[in-house]
C-alpha cells in the first residue's frame, strides 16, 4: 500500500514539476536574463530550466534531438541563427494576443515562429578629433578614399557582421554589396580581430578613427566601472548610418518555441513576460539595448545619442541573405 502511494506520489510529483517548467536553450548569457528569469518564477511558480551555450550549437543540438528535446524555446542574439531554426523547421507557431500588442509587426515573425526580445543597431562609433561628422552617411561611406587606413570593424565571419552584409544584400544586391566589401577592406586600419569593445578602445587609442559596432557595447563600457573603458565612452561619439536612405540596420535577440516543446504555454508566457513593460525596462537599463516594446524607453545614455531611423525592412529577407553575405564577404578578403 505504501508502496503504491509513493509511486502515485512520486509520478504526480513529476507531472506537477513537469507542468510548472520551461526549458530554455539561449545564447544570451547575461546577468540581467538570469535576474529576469527569477523574477518569472516568483510571479508563475514556474521553473526556467537554463542551457546556454553559442546559437550554432543550439540549433544542431535542437535538431539532434528532434521530438525528445526538451527544449521549450530558443533565444539567440542574432536574427540570422533564428531564421537558421525557422528554415531548419525546429520551430513552431505561437499566438498570443499579448505579443502582438508587446512587440511591432516588423520585430516578429509572420508565422510566430519567432520574436524580437531585445533590439541593437549596428552604428559607427568615431573619433571626433579626427572624423567630420558631415562626410558620415550610409555604410558605403565608409569605402571613400578619404578614409584609407581609418576604419576598422571585427571579423565578417562574426552574426552581427554577418547580418549587416546580409541586409546590405537584400537592400542593394550582390554587385554592389561586394563592391561595399572590397571598399571597406580596402579602407581597414588592421586586419579584423577583436570583439566589438575592442574596436572602440582602437578608436580611442588612435588605432583606427571610425567603427562599426552594436551600440549596447559603448553603454556597457560607459558603465562599466572600469575608469579606461568610461573614459573612452566619453571621448567616442556616435553615428547613425543611413539616416536618409533604408535606415540604421538593427539585429535583435529574439525567441522561439521549439517544435516539439513540452511546455508551450509555459514557453509563451515567458516570451510575454520578457516583452513585458517591466522586463524591457530591465534589459534597457541592465545592458543598454534597445526595447523593442515601444512603452519602454531607452536607458539614459542609449536615449542620449537620440532617436534615429531604423532599417524596417522585414528581418527574415536579412536572415536569407546570410549565407550569401558570408560568400561576399569571403570574395572581397573580408577575413
Ligand atoms: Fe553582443
Amino acid at each position: 500500500m505504501f508502496k503504491k502511494l509513493a509511486i502515485c506520489s512520486l509520478l504526480f510529483t513529476n507531472i506537477l514539476f513537469a507542468t510548472n517548467e520551461v526549458n530554455v536553450y539561449s545564447q544570451r548569457h547575461y546577468d540581467s536574463d538570469k535576474a529576469l528569469f527569477k523574477k518569472f518564477e516568483e510571479k508563475t511558480g514556474i521553473k526556467v530550466n537554463l542551457v546556454t551555450a553559442k546559437a550554432e550549437e543550439l540549433v544542431s543540438r535542437l535538431s539532434i534531438e528532434g521530438a525528445n528535446s526538451p527544449a521549450d524555446i530558443l533565444i539567440t542574439a542574432d536574427i540570422g541563427n533564428l531564421y537558421e531554426a525557422k528554415e531548419r523547421d525546429l520551430l513552431q507557431s505561437a499566438t498570443s494576443k499579448t505579443l502582438e500588442e508587446n512587440i511591432p509587426s516588423h520585430l516578429r515573425d509572420e508565422d510566430g515562429k519567432w520574436f524580437a526580445i531585445t533590439k541593437r543597431a549596428r552604428l559607427f562609433v568615431y573619433n571626433p578629433k579626427k572624423i567630420d561628422s558631415k562626410d558620415l552617411s550610409d555604410y558605403f561611406s565608409l569605402t571613400k578614399p578619404e578614409f584609407k587606413g581609418k576604419v576598422i570593424t571585427r571579423s565578417s565571419t562574426n552574426a552581427y557582421n554577418k547580418s549587416l552584409l546580409a541586409s546590405i544584400i537584400a537592400h542593394n544586391g550582390e554587385e554592389k554589396s561586394l563592391e561595399f566589401v572590397k571598399g571597406l577592406v580596402e579602407n581597414f586600419a588592421r586586419n579584423p580581430k577583436g570583439a566589438d569593445k575592442d574596436q572602440i578602445r582602437a578608436v580611442a587609442s588612435g588605432e583606427a578613427d571610425i567603427a562599426i559596432v552594436n551600440s549596447y557595447y559603448l553603454g556597457v563600457m560607459a558603465n562599466s566601472g572600469d575608469k579606461v573603458d568610461e573614459s573612452i565612452a566619453k571621448e567616442v561619439k556616435v553615428f547613425f548610418p543611413a539616416q536618409n536612405t533604408t535606415g540604421t540596420h538593427i539585429n535583435i535577440s529574439g525567441a522561439g518555441v521549439t517544435k516539439f516543446s513540452p511546455n508551450k504555454e509555459n514557453a509563451i508566457k515567458l516570451i510575454e513576460f520578457l516583452t513585458s513593460v517591466e522586463a524591457q525596462g530591465e534589459l534597457a537599463q541592465g545592458n543598454y539595448e534597445y526595447p523593442i516594446n515601444p512603452k519602454v524607453k531607452p536607458a539614459g545614455i542609449v536615449a542620449s545619442w537620440g532617436e534615429f531611423k531604423e532599417d524596417t525592412i522585414a528581418l527574415n529577407k536579412v536572415g536569407k541573405e546570410t549565407k550569401k553575405a558570408v560568400e561576399i564577404a569571403t570574395k572581397g578578403n573580408w577575413k
